[in-house]
This record gives C-alpha cells, sequence and structure tokens, in this order.
C-alpha cells in the first residue's frame, strides 16, 4: 500500500440522485444494495453476530417485503404475495402490519435460501416497475415508495455496518474489500482544530423545504440557544489516544453512571475495533506496539489524525468532560452546519472509513469556512433526547411506527456517515440509537459554550 497524502486528488462524490425519475431512482437505489452484496461469498449471507444487527440476506428480504407490503399490495390490482411466510419472516417492528420472526434470531433462517431471496427481489422489482411505468400511480403512492427508497438506503448502510461487526467477530478477520491505496493511512500532520463562534438567539430547525424528509425532521419550529462554539471539525484518533493514556476509561468522574456501569461489565478500554497489537492475542497479534483498526478492508495501523469512530454516546460524552467541554445538542449542531453544502466522505467514494481531515478528499472543503466533516466520515453523538418535535405527527397508517415509536431511550446522531449514502442525508436528518451502541460509524465534535 502506499500512503494517501493532501496532494491526492478530491475525487468527486456522485451527485444526489434525487433528480431522477421515480423509476429511474426505485432502479438506482436498488442496485446500490446488489452492488453492496457482490463482494460477499455465500456463507457471510447469513451471519447475524448480535441480536442488533441483521444477516445481509435478512436486509435484502426486509427491504423487498417493505415494498410489497406497503405499495404492491395497496396500489398493485390482484396482487399475491411472493411467499405467505414471507411477512412473518421480513416484517421487522409493524405490530400493525401483523406477527413477526424474533429478531434475535434472524440469523437462525437457512431458508428462504439466497438463491431464493434474490428471486424475490426481482419478482418485487418486476412489479415495481410496471407499476412505476405505468404513470397510473397517485402522488400517495409515490410519496410511500420514496419512504421505502429512503428505507432502503438505511438497510445499505446497516448492510455494511452488520457485516463489519460480523467480521470483527471472525479470528481471521475477514475484509470485506481489499484496502484501497488513496485510501490507506498516511502520516500527514494533524488539522489543528478551531473554534467557530455561534451568536445563539431564537432559531429555527427542521425540515420546511421541498423534497423528501422524514417525519421526525417535522415541523419546523423555533428554538433558544445560547451563545456556543462548535469545533471545526471531528475529534481525531489521537485525541483520544490522550484521553485513553490519561486512564480515561477508568476514571467515573469522567462518566455518567450508566455509562461507567457498562464500561467495567464490558470492559471497555478503547473504542471498538480498536486492536492493542502490543499484546498477543487471539487473532495473531504481532507483539508491535500500538492500535491497529479492525476495518471494512482488514486490520491496519491506526492513524492518529483519522477521526475517531465507534463509539458510544458514553464515551462520547465521557471524551467531552474530560476535554472540559460537551457534545452539542442537535439544534447547536443543526444551526451551526445549515450552510454546509450536503458533501463529504459517503459510501460513494469507496473508502467505508472516515478520513483525516488533511485528506485529499477533503481538500475542496477545507478551503471554504468550516465546520469541517459536518457531512459524511461519522456520524455525530449530539446531547440531545431523541424526542418528537413540537407539533409532531407521525405518517399515517402502518408507516406512522417507522419513527415515533422509537422516540425514548435513545439519542440524536447527526450528519451521515462513510456508510451513508450521499442522497439520504440533509441538514435536517435525524438519526437515533441507544447510548450503548457503537457499531455504527458514529464519532463526536466538541461544542462548549460562550459567555453571553
Ligand atoms: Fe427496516
Amino acid at each position: 500500500m502506499t500512503p494517501s497524502s493532501a496532494d491526492d486528488p478530491a475525487d468527486p462524490i456522485d451527485p444526489p440522485a434525487r433528480a431522477l425519475e421515480p423509476a429511474e431512482r426505485y432502479a438506482a437505489v436498488r442496485a446500490a444494495t446488489r452492488a453492496l452484496a457482490e463482494p460477499l461469498e455465500l456463507e457471510d449471507y447469513g451471519l447475524q453476530s448480535m441480536p442488533d444487527a441483521s444477516p445481509v440476506k435478512w436486509h435484502l428480504a426486509h427491504t423487498t417485503w417493505f415494498f410489497e407490503t406497503f405499495v404492491l399490495e395497496r396500489w398493485r390490482p390482484g396482487h399475491e404475495p411472493f411467499h405467505p411466510r414471507f411477512g412473518y419472516l421480513f416484517n421487522s417492528y409493524y405490530e400493525s402490519v401483523g406477527r413477526m420472526h424474533p429478531r434475535p434470531q434472524r440469523g437462525l433462517l437457512t431458508r428462504p435460501t439466497v438463491a431464493e431471496v434474490w428471486r424475490y427481489r426481482e419478482h418485487v422489482d418486476a412489479a415495481m416497475q410496471a407499476l412505476l411505468d405505468s404513470g397510473t400511480l397517485p402522488p400517495e403512492a409515490l410519496e410511500v415508495i420514496e419512504v421505502g427508497l429512503q428505507h432502503e438506503q438505511q438497510h445499505q448502510e446497516l448492510v455494511l455496518t452488520d457485516l463489519k461487526h460480523g467480521f470483527w467477530c471472525n479470528p481471521l478477520w475477514p475484509a470485506y474489500r481489499e484496502p484501497v491505496d488513496r485510501f490507506a493511512p498516511s502520516s500527514s500532520s494533524a488539522t489543528a482544530l478551531a473554534w467557530l463562534e455561534h451568536p445563539g438567539g431564537l432559531r429555527s430547525v427542521g425540515f420546511d423545504g421541498a423534497g423528501f424528509a422524514f417525519d421526525n425532521e417535522r415541523p419546523r419550529h423555533r428554538v433558544y440557544l445560547e451563545p456556543f462554539a462548535l469545533a471545526s471539525r471531528l475529534v481525531t484518533c489521537g485525541e483520544f489516544l490522550e484521553f485513553m493514556a490519561d486512564d480515561g476509561y477508568r476514571r467515573p468522574e469522567l462518566w455518567l453512571s450508566a455509562g461507567f456501569d457498562v464500561v467495567r461489565h464490558e470492559g471497555w478500554r478503547a473504542p471498538l475495533y480498536w486492536l492493542d497489537a502490543s499484546e498477543p492475542n487471539d487473532y495473531g497479534g504481532d507483539g508491535r506496539d500500538g492500535w491497529r483498526l479492525f476495518t471494512l478492508a482488514g486490520a491496519r495501523a491506526l492513524d492518529p489524525n483519522e477521526p475517531v469512530c465507534h463509539l458510544s454516546y458514553y464515551e462520547a460524552d465521557a471524551f467531552a468532560r474530560w476535554r472540559d467541554c460537551r457534545l452539542p445538542t442537535e439544534a447547536e449542531w443543526e444551526q451551526a452546519c445549515a450552510d454546509r453544502p450536503i458533501s463529504g466522505n459517503f459510501v460513494e467514494t469507496g473508502a467505508l472509513h472516515p478520513l483525516p481531515l488533511s485528506h485529499g478528499r477533503h481538500a475542496r472543503a477545507t478551503e471554504e469556512p468550516g465546520p469541517h466533516q459536518a457531512f459524511g466520515d461519522a456520524w455525530e453523538w449530539t446531547a440531545s433526547g431523541y424526542a418528537p418535535y413540537p407539533g409532531f405527527r407521525p405518517l399515517a397508517g402502518s408507516l406512522g411506527e417507522y419513527n415515533g415509536k422509537f422516540m425514548c431511550n435513545q439519542l440524536v446522531l447527526r450528519g451521515g456517515s462513510c456508510a451513508t449514502p450521499a442522497s439520504h442525508v440533509r441538514t435536517t436528518y435525524r438519526n437515533f440509537f441507544p447510548p450503548q451502541a457503537r457499531w455504527q460509524f458514529s464519532g463526536l465534535r466538541l461544542a462548549r459554550d460562550l459567555s453571553s
């Protein structure tokens, strides 16, 4: 591998697919899912490493079930289900649709076979394309199809994060794909952190524009913000190493009580997927000093300048406290990033890992005022609990179960990651996970108060 450098050309990102006609967009999103499966061997499709993660085969079928259930059964005259039991197997959590197979047991489903799931996808795709080509669908159907495509894009990210966790559990450490030279760790210098000050005041957040947004992003509403400052970039692995070297994982005064309980119970001493190469281990540790990272391209050296990721909320919060800072609220993040273009290291770059700000991919972006890395690279934990906005109304019918019923005991993350499709993210996009979750590409950006 040859190290990348700041001289690398900034490779262009695919333009968002929103301008496509519905039939074209449907085909493009479904093809993107297929492409994610291309590097896989047959044995990989059924892997489920933990209850939170699902097998690729299940993702492929569940996203298809979504279109069959919410579009074809309603708007395709005389539609018969592809298989009478697939509704039970591939319903995720829609209680109003019917019963469902237990989530932790999705990895037990050796049948249907992978080939049958591909046939299921082809069958539903053909029916969907015929419906889209007919030109007879009412606007409501097109809106539900767009929800289905956004849903499929969410599962595209989960395919990658779930596979990564599954491969991590294998002592052979399989690589999802081979390393790519231009994304290899570099020895470039750190990019200094700057503080971007914001005056606060009465502001508006939430979505009210044209185009798609999830129900949880609406309605746009006013919030009052005290003056604050937001870091110009994401926290790096090097900075997180300083926290670890300062006994960060062993100092209860830095942690929320629930977080320190998890640290002790799980034995956490580093972010997920960090490998202590100084210790002999079951994975063939080579005795070299320092930390290595397990990535979708296998294990490799850690670059101190790359953004730290695979952190839980608890770790992000503890790090911020150690730095005498805090996490931004989601309203602060949205205000500070409102003028940033939706551009960055998304899944289309092919890096499949956060890139240092000094990487050529970010060269154009750093010529502009920050915040940098606002979109792509790593989801950013915020201090905001996932709760309904004032005036929130869930989608009508069963799709009302999509977001609203999860608005408890989770934290909001913003900005997308290196596994997120570029056309999926908005400034107002609200991702959410429980505070102990760390198998997503989740990192952090610091914030602090300004005296008014
Ligand atoms: Fe889903």
